[in-house]
């Protein structure tokens, strides 16, 4: 897909976008290990609740408007981060299940390292490759499905 498509004025890269969205996942798991080493167990809740919806936005944009493009120009990279999500969703769901009983903190953590993990190698793989390979209205529906708004862009699957 050629380059020159894309506005000049670009308000937020979709790398930016997405480091950032990162960013702030990370310091909402920073919140829940606090709280859960104070022993306020609700409030942990609370904030998981609200990394785990912010995590599956982020997941579903990349599946809905970028991996169908890589998985065609680079289908072993796309297949490898898609095989990364499934794992990362599974974890989830294991340290939901964990929150709402108890969970020890030092497993919030090792989650923290698995998606910095999974965004180092989509730093790699897939972010800067999209902001010139994945057409400009798909890289918006990306990102704004990361705010969780809903654009006239449909998915490609
Ligand atoms: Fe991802
Ligand atoms: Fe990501």
């Amino acid at each position: 897909m050629p380059e020159d498509h894309l506005p000049s004025a670009n308000p937020l890269s979709l790398g930016a976008a997405f480091r950032e969205d990162d960013r702030r996942l990370e310091d909402l798991l920073r919140h829940v290990i606090d709280q859960l080493e104070a022993g306020h167990n609700d409030q942990a809740r609370v904030l998981w609740r609200e990394c785990e919806e912010g995590l599956i936005r982020h997941l579903q944009a990349e599946e809905a408007f970028l991996l169908p493009d890589l998985l065609t120009a680079k289908p072993r990279e796309a297949r490898a981060l898609l095989e990364e999500h499934r794992h990362l969703r599974q974890r989830l769901a294991e340290l939901t299940t964990g929150l709402h009983r108890a969970v020890r903190p030092d497993r919030v953590q090792a989650f923290v390292a698995e998606l910095r993990a999974h965004a180092s190698h989509e730093e790699k793989t897939l972010y800067l490759w999209a902001e010139t390979a994945v057409e400009r209205s798909q890289q918006e529906a990306a990102i704004a499905r990361l705010g969780g708004q809903s654009t006239g862009a449909s998915a490609r699957s």
